[in-house]
């Protein structure tokens, strides 16, 4: 992400916070506990939603540096002092096998440069009972207008919005990953 689209990140994205995106994000961090890490934490927009459990341990991996001095700024301003920041990319996770109880994606499987890695990742880094948490935007029916024109603007989006995909299959991605879907849940954003 650029300085720019740093800088003006959580002004952009309020309308839709305030609409859906926090109370979806609430509601799926409810059951998080033990040992939770959000892989492209951003700006730090959940940090508040996660649950005040005593055995909740919190990491955030954030690569990008201009968003991860935004997540600092913001952990600091929240007193959560114990929270862990990483810096290293989804698709390399610095950490041991089976060290997650839970990980939590947000709106960063468009993003990542390769899902594929990132999710095998993920895999690699939850312990076999864990569970992935996703709220993901994800590409519309084949055929219909609305991916029509998800697949003509993908590009230029990509490059405005720091290498956000429109049209990406993430459902297929985290099933061909080896991941299990037990619960999901299909919104349009109001
Ligand atoms: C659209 S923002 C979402 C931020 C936050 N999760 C939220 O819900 O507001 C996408 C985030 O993914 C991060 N990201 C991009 N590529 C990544 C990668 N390869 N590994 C981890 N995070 C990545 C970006 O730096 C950015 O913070």
């Amino acid at each position: 992400m650029s300085f720019l689209g740093t800088c003006l990140y959580d002004r952009v994205m309020k309308a839709s916070e305030t609409a859906c995106l926090s109370q979806w994000r609430e509601s799926l961090l409810t059951e998080a506990d033990g040992k939770v890490l959000e892989i492209g934490a951003g700006t730090g927009a959940s940090i508040d939603s996660y649950p005040e459990k005593p055995s909740l341990e919190l990491y955030l991996l954030e690569p990008d540096r201009h968003m991860r001095k935004k997540l600092v700024e913001r952990l600091k301003g929240s007193g959560k002092n114990d929270v862990k920041v990483l810096d290293s990319a989804a698709e390399h996770i610095d950490a041991k096998n089976d060290f997650f109880d839970y990980v939590f994606v947000s709106l960063v499987c468009c993003s990542v440069d390769s899902p594929a890695g990132a999710l095998k990742e993920i895999k690699r880094v939850l312990k076999p009972s864990g569970k992935l948490i996703f709220r993901e935007h994800v590409a519309a029916q084949p055929g219909s207008d609305r991916r029509k024109w998800q697949d003509r603007l993908n590009g230029m989006w990509g490059f405005i919005a720091g290498n956000c995909h429109l049209n990406r299959e993430t459902e297929k991605e985290i099933t061909e990953a080896g991941f299990v879907i037990q619960t999901i849940q299909r919104e349009s954003m109001p």
